[in-house]
């Protein structure tokens, strides 16, 4: 059966933002909240506003809608269970929480593989380990292809390995990586893999278990959410970790035992709007199923429309010699998600972005905290990248608002 094509209009009726004039197209640092996202926080916090845990209906009623919050969230990743989704601050923060809870257990001369393309959030924290003894092993960057090659990972790993953290998709290069592939890598040497989805899940549909990962993390801020995040962990990896939370939170206590202070109750209940968001998609578009089919589907949809915008501009960008696009050069099957950097000849990027300043379209440009990739490709001295990063929200007239100012200052 085919479904209906996106009705844009009806997309962006649900982000209130979109309405102000701005052009954006800064998507990959934070992407517009959806109205269902607030009107449900807001919800929480008029209506459900006390503290979980007590006998008296309204605090049963708001410990109903914070489980129900996590079943959602579950859902939404394909997580096999909702008790092994850890909520919290920031993608950052939960990483940092996570490999605290791992670092008891690490011995000695345990290595763990990092990229040079990931975000510092899924490279740091793991640096920290090698004050316990581990060994931090950089699986680098192909200059040419600008990818990460299986077979430069396969001279990494060894039967000590004990982890690899790698990005789904990098917020830079845009490439999806592939995890499942690395996963199995990683496992026949008995190691584990961490996936850092930040950039992949404003994408695609999330599913951690399709991924390989043992642990997979991602921000709802990114996700037409709020300052928020998940991490999944496999369950029996979890239910080893120790407790971070206090003396009598034991490690049996799952999520709690990683969540010290408790998740936030109404940022919690306001990410059940993506879902219903996704879900509603997917009716428009004349979806059948279960309610991940439907998210599927619209995700589909997005990836189809992404793509159509994307290859506009790499069109335009492929055009102008001075330009080098510091990634895929093209958007085609699935290779890379819309989130596209690039340089032009020696130029400062900021002085590409200030122009388009002058315009109402958002952009920007920096190392966006991969840092790592930005200098071994050598280019801090220019201020890094300038990256345009589209939502499945943007039209084909804001892609050519840019285009046109972008030729202003593009030879
Ligand atoms: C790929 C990637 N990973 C991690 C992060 C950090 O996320 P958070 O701000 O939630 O800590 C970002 C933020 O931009 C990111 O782009």
């Amino acid at each position: 059966m085919s479904l209906n094509s996106l009705n844009l209009d009806l997309i962006r009726a649900e982000f209130p933002a979109l309405q102000d004039g701005c052009v954006y197209l800064d998507n990959a640092g934070g992407s517009q909240v959806l109205q269902r996202v607030a009107d449900r926080v807001s919800d929480y916090l008029l209506t459900s506003s006390v503290q979980l845990g007590a006998s008296y209906t309204q605090s049963q009623a708001a410990g109903e809608r914070v489980l129900a919050a996590r079943r959602a969230v579950a859902q939404l990743i394909n997580a096999p269970a909702d008790d092994e989704v850890v909520m919290g601050g920031a993608t950052t923060s939960l990483m940092f929480l996570f490999t605290q809870a791992l670092l008891p257990g690490v011995r000695p001369g345990d290595e763990i593989i990092v990229t040079n393309t990931d975000h510092e959030a899924n490279i740091g924290c793991w640096m920290r380990l090698r004050g316990a003894g581990a060994v931090v092993k950089v699986w680098e960057v192909n200059h040419q292809t600008l990818e990460l090659d299986l077979a430069d990972l396969d001279r990494l790993l060894t039967p000590k390995t004990t982890w690899v953290a790698m990005t789904h998709a990098s917020n830079i290069l845009g490439t999806v990586n592939p995890v499942a592939e690395v996963a199995q890598r990683v496992h026949a040497v008995g190691g584990r893999l961490c996936v850092d989805a930040v950039a992949y899940a404003p994408h695609r549909l999330v599913d951690v278990q399709a991924s390989g990962a043992d642990a997979y993390v991602f921000s709802f801020y990114k996700v037409f959410g709020p300052h928020y995040a998940v991490m999944w962990i496999q369950r029996s990896l979890l239910l080893a970790l120790p407790s971070l939370n206090h003396y009598f939170i034991g490690t049996d206590v799952v999520p709690y035992k990683l969540q010290p202070g408790n998740v936030n109750y109404e940022l919690s209940y306001g990410c059940m709007g993506i879902n219903d968001y996704l879900v509603h998609v997917g009716n428009t578009l004349g979806a059948a199923g279960t309610e991940r089919q439907k998210m599927q589907a619209a995700f589909d949809a997005f990836e189809v429309h992404e793509n159509l915008l994307a290859e506009r501009l790499l069109t335009f960008l492929r055009h102008k010699p001075s330009v080098r696009v510091i990634g895929h050069r093209e958007a085609t099957d699935g290779q890379r998600v819309p989130t596209i950097a690039f340089t032009v000849g020696e130029q400062p990027s900021e002085a590409i972005v200030r122009h388009m300043d002058q315009h109402g379209i958002g952009i920007r440009f920096g190392d966006f905290y991969a840092k790592r990739l930005i200098e071994t490709l050598g280019l801090h001295a220019q201020g890094g990248v300038v990256r345009v990063s589209i939502a499945h929200y943007n039209t084909v007239g804001e892609i050519d608002r840019l285009i046109t100012h972008l030729d202003e200052v593009i030879k």
